[in-house]
């Protein structure tokens, strides 16, 4: 059995390897895979074709238990204003064992405009 958490909802799956169908996106046997089985959230606005970056989520716990990064996942991921030493594409990640995993809530992973003030009229 493998085991999935998603965070910070809590809810939990648990399957047999193989055992699920594919949902059609992002790769087979994904975190985003296991998420669109069993109807959790978790946003994926290109489709899990590696282009977009909502799929986002932080590895609380199986890191090991991820598919290595490749290089497209890597190229798409670096640029994440939050990036972390834990942050994987839902889509890209294939589970091989237990994980807990963060989602983060939207507009959580998106970097804030930064204004400095111009000079003060009067
Ligand atoms: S769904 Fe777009 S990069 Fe994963």
């Amino acid at each position: 059995m493998l085991k999935i958490v998603f965070l910070p909802s809590n809810a939990t799956v648990e399957y047999e390897p193989g055992s699920l169908p594919y949902q059609g996106e992002g790769k087979a046997g994904s975190v985003l895979d296991v998420a669109l089985s069993y109807g959790v959230e978790l946003r994926h606005a290109c489709a899990g074709l590696c282009a977009c970056t909502t799929c986002h989520v932080v590895v609380e716990a199986g890191d090991e238990h991820l598919s290595p990064m490749e290089k497209d996942e890597e190229d798409r991921i670096y640029r994440l204003p939050n990036y972390t030493l834990h942050s994987r594409l839902a889509c890209r990640a294939v589970v091989r064992g237990d994980v807990v995993v963060h989602v983060p809530c939207p507009g959580e992973d998106r970097a804030e405009p930064s204004f400095s003030p111009g000079p003060q009229a009067g």
